[in-house]
């Protein structure tokens, strides 16, 4: 195959790519392309179809489409880390690429020492890029351009240093300062040896990065690259990681509950001891704010009632703040009827009955005595309504033991149809934190689902809700 040095051409014509290129956002290299490919198809349009043509015409007519279209194809940019799971960074580029998605690779210093950039351009059909300071050509892509000219960038091994270096914002190098220049989403699958995995520095990391946005899939369970090692710290598999990517790519639930008006409870109640006390429990809000945001973004009319939390209102919800369980029961009755209700708060179970108006004081006399009352239980409330109630009515269960056993009683005693149970052990971090493990419980059926983001969990929530209630993708 000829190659082309752009840098010969005349100064008329780098004018004109260069402007064609900024216009289209791809680097001049790029815009090479695009104009070839075009030729060329514009060329097979010309010539007769006959094999005495002397040119092969291509039979298959998936593979003609995805040529000619390939300029419109998702583009992942995919970093690769310097771990020994760098060779399955290898086939991930043929499972991005069979899910036609276009892919430019990145490599580390590091990744290099693993497999060799001359691969994954072969793998790609395009240079693979290592260094921040390309002497080779004026019209390099440059970390900026890689960085914006995509739509998804993927992090394939991301070895601990890696993580670090991304929570902190270091830009020492083309991966890290395409990283901190982007501003398309980033996926990150990590992969290490487990103690680096649950050392408290990467647990500080993987959380800051999880606080700015950035998603993960995975690390899976399993044995490790050193002998007799095993644990938590495998970089999934390549197949996941292409599935994970095309979802944040081509959207599932796009606009599938338009149409439906949702209901979304979430974050704790304050129940008032006097008018400075209150009690409470360690709910963020983060997983029902989440679930409002993903249902928004599905073309949803959401109303999200939200207890006392620390976060902003999400994009396209509208948001009813509260303070109590009954001010939220009122607001729940007030916002009915609606298609689905989806109760993920953390609502105080007990009240105190006789909560002082003025501030109680401490006196000689002893400790005050506080009479507990029990809350309505809005969850059970809306379940058994004989009007109005929701089609799809989904609570929540907060476990700290015997999860699947006491959320299964709970759906049964609440009288919902789905139970979303999880764990809130102090040991699994998911009261305040960013990750998930949940189990969708219904009549019939227990569905477990992996360690997951409470945004990937309310993607995924979403996406069943739409497959349950018949909305077409
Ligand atoms: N819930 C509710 N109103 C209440 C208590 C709970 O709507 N007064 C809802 C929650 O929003 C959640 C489900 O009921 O969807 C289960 O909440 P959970 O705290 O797990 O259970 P409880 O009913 O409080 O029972 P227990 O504390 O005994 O586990």
């Amino acid at each position: 195959m000829a190659s082309l040095t752009v840098r010969q051409l005349d100064d008329a014509i780098k004018a004109r790519l260069r402007l064609r290129a900024a216009k289209s956002g791809r680097s001049v290299e790029d815009e090479v392309r695009v104009i070839l490919r075009e030729a060329a198809d514009s060329l097979d349009a010309l010539v007769p179809r006959s094999s005495g043509s002397g040119l092969v015409q291509d039979s298959d007519p998936v593979r003609r489409t995805r040529s000619a279209t390939s300029s419109k194809l998702p583009r992942v940019t995919l970093i690769i880390g310097g771990g020994i799971a760098a060779y399955k960074a290898l086939d991930l580029i043929r499972r991005l690429k069979e899910r036609a998605i276009h892919v430019r690779c990145v490599m580390t210093r590091a990744a290099q020492q693993f497999v060799t950039p001359l691969t994954a351009s072969a793998l790609a059909d395009e240079r693979c890029y290592t260094d921040l300071f390309d002497p080779q050509s004026e019209f390099d892509a440059g970390h900026i351009r890689l960085a914006r000219d995509t739509d998804l960038v993927v992090v394939a091994p991301a070895t601990a240093d890696l993580l670090a270096k991304m929570a902190q914002g270091h830009a020492d190098d083309l991966a890290t300062a395409i990283l901190l220049a982007t501003d398309k989403p980033i996926l990150v699958a990590p992969a290490m040896n487990p103690l680096m995995w649950n050392n408290a520095a990467t647990k500080r990391n993987v959380a800051q990065l999880a606080r700015d946005g950035v998603s993960f899939i995975g690390p899976n369970a399993g044995e490790m690259a050193e002998a007799n090692e095993a644990g938590v710290g495998r970089m999934s598999e390549p197949a996941e990681i292409a599935a994970f990517a095309e979802t944040m790519l081509r959207p599932i639930n796009s606009r599938r509950l338009a149409g439906k008006k949702i209901l979304i409870t979430a974050g704790p109640t304050h129940e008032p001891i006097d008018p400075v006390r209150y009690i409470a429990n360690r709910s963020s809000g983060k997983q029902g704010y989440a679930i409002a945001e993903a249902a928004a973004r599905a073309g949803a009319d959401v109303v999200l009632i939200s207890g006392p939390v620390d976060l902003d209102d999400p994009a396209g919800v509208q948001v009813i703040r509260v303070e109590s369980a009954r001010a939220m029961l009122a607001q729940v009755e007030k916002s009915l009827p609606a298609d689905i209700a989806i109760f993920a708060a953390a609502v105080a179970d007990w009240r105190v009955a006789n909560a002082g108006e003025q501030k109680i004081k401490k006196t000689q006399s002893g400790l005050p005595k506080l009479d507990l009352t029990e809350n309505p239980d809005i969850l059970a409330a809306v379940s058994k309504l004989k009007q109005n109630r929701p089609k799809l009515v989904i609570g929540f269960a907060a476990e700290t033991e015997n999860l699947i056993a006491n959320a299964t009683a709970k759906l049964k005693r609440k009288g919902c149809d789905w139970i979303v149970a999880n764990d809130v052990s102090p040991a699994s971090g998911v009261m305040g934190g960013d990750r998930n493990t949940v189990h969708i419980i219904s009549a019939n059926e227990t569905e477990s689902w992996p360690v997951m983001s409470k945004d990937e969990v309310a993607n995924a929530l979403v996406k069943r809700i739409a497959d349950a209630t018949g909305a077409k993708a």
